[in-house]
């Protein structure tokens, strides 16, 4: 007979009270999901590495093992700023984006993972201000949660971060307030919104930033997964204070932890400390063979090659949403990148009905997850377009709608009995262009009405019947009374 077993954990009450408050990433907890046979995945950032020509894989590989000269260096301890040759090729490449930078101005990492936790220790004490774009990526709200900012996200639209909204928050925060230390953006095929910030914008931040005194961090892990459109000058390009973030996890493969930070030196320099202490160095053996792929294999190549496939597979989803997707829902259209960004009715919740579409075979990373606070964003949703077949996505767009619609009808009935609480439908049809609803009723809203759809849906048909008719009774008999108000 096996004997239970019980483990109890003694470390609960001695963790850190900042590691406490930390969330797992979403993505992160679906991974384990996403790899079941029967589950199309929408929910991870995986770049299609099959893609990638062996040969070249294989040549760049043997280059950091083949010479004893070779392996003292792969096999070896490293600078921590990184392999003086890697810093050397990513400074040329940069200037083809219109960045110009010195190897010294470079600080090679364990992935742009790596540079946004190295970046929030060096420069985040306990209630410091970062400003991100709201939704934002989620990995970057993990890193920064660490170091227990006080993050205030700004909304998007089609054209990038909002700056009159940058501008109002700006003002509350005050100017020369020493709390606030940087603004954090992806200006290009934002994750998760699959949204670019126009020049004017870019423009404007920095304008802002030079007025307000902070810093701007530009993270750009998919500036040359462009299909459409023309290119936008970098934040960096602009300014040399911006602290850039580059990856390689994008054009070749995220298995490769390499990622970088140009910066000023004297940034570097700060932000060596930290890496010191964390790893002492990145790893030698990914760096030398990252160098030797971006030096002498024709890498823009098998770049163009990504591009067509992402190119096709983003229009893919969007002809698989117009097809499929109820005419309640709207979504991003990005120029390039790997997401897009799905709105539902604000009482509709992703986050639980996750659940259901995991039932149905397809997986997506709920809105609220890319948001500060972890609440605001519920109505939303970010699916990925890079890695799964043409076949596979529409496949997964289809399930999806099933998903949403079978929802959507569920409240279609409260909304039509009248019933659905915070959801006024003669309001909501009577104003054409929708004035934005304040989040914290959105997320108030949407919890109160998914108890009301989670009670019926534990009930029975017969219950949403009965319900439907007292409101009937109810209206009924409240209509004389709003005649005579007339
Ligand atoms: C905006 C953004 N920044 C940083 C990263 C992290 O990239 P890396 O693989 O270089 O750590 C990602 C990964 O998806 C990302 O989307």
């Amino acid at each position: 007979m096996s004997s239970a077993h019980i483990t109890f954990d003694t470390t609960g009450d001695k963790i850190a009270r900042r590691v406490r408050k930390m969330r797992s990433s979403a993505v992160r907890d679906l991974f384990a999901a996403a790899t079941r046979d029967d589950v199309i995945s929408l929910s991870g950032g995986m770049p299609a590495v099959s893609l990638l020509p062996v040969e070249d894989v294989r040549a760049a590989t043997l280059a950091a093992v083949e010479s004893p000269e070779a392996r003292a260096v792969s096999l070896q301890y490293g600078p921590t700023n990184g392999a003086p040759g890697l810093r050397a090729v990513l400074a040329d490449m940069m200037r083809d984006l219109g960045i110009r930078v010195k190897p010294d101005q470079i600080l090679v990492t364990t992935g742009a993972q790596e540079a946004l936790s190295l970046i929030a220790e060096a420069f985040i004490d306990p209630g410091d201000i970062i400003i991100t774009e709201g939704p934002t990526y989620l990995g970057a709200l993990q890193a920064f949660s660490a170091f227990e900012p006080d993050v205030r996200a700004i909304p998007f639209d089609d054209e990038g971060m909002r700056m009159d909204l940058l501008e109002e928050e700006l003002k509350r925060i005050g100017k020369g307030n020493p709390r606030l230390k940087y603004c954090y953006v992806i200006p290009n095929f934002q994750n998760p919104g699959g949204v670019t910030m126009v020049a004017e914008r870019r423009r404007r931040l920095l304008e802002l930033a030079r007025e307000y005194d902070f810093m701007v961090v530009e993270d750009d892990p998919y500036g040359r997964l462009r299909y459409d459109g023309g290119h936008q000058v970098p934040l960096k390009a602009m300014d040399e204070n911006v602290i850039y973030l580059g990856t390689i996890s994008k054009m070749l493969g995220p298995g490769l932890r390499t990622g970088w930070i140009a910066a000023p030196e004297s940034v570097l320099a700060r932000i060596n400390l930290v890496k010191q202490g964390a790893d002492l160095c990145g790893s030698s053996f990914d760096q030398i063979i990252v160098e030797h792929y971006f030096k002498d294999i024709p890498w823009q190549k098998t770049l163009q090659k990504f591009v067509a496939v992402y190119k096709e597979r983003r229009d893919t989803m969007l002809a698989a949403l117009e097809e499929f997707f109820p005419p309640e829902a709207t979504w991003t259209h990005p120029e390039g990148g790997m997401f897009l960004w799905i709105t539902l009715p604000d009482y509709m919740d992703t986050d639980s009905m996750l659940a259901e579409a995991l039932e149905a075979g397809v997986t997506y990373v709920p809105g609220n997850s890319f948001f500060p606070d972890g609440k605001t964003g519920r109505n939303s949703m970010r699916v990925n377009f890079s890695f799964e077949t043409p076949e596979s996505i529409t496949e997964a767009i289809r399930r999806l709608a099933k998903v949403i619609e079978d929802r959507l009808e569920l409240y279609r009935v409260f909304i039509e009995a009248g019933a659905l609480p915070g959801y006024d439908r003669k309001e909501a049809a009577m104003t054409d262009e929708k004035t934005p609803t304040p989040w914290e009723e959105v997320v108030a809203d949407s919890e109160q009405n998914e108890e009301a759809v989670m009670q019926a849906r534990e009930g029975n048909a017969e219950q949403i019947d009965i319900a439907e008719e007292a409101v009937r009774d109810a209206q009924q008999a409240a209509a004389p009374a709003e005649e005579a108000a007339e």
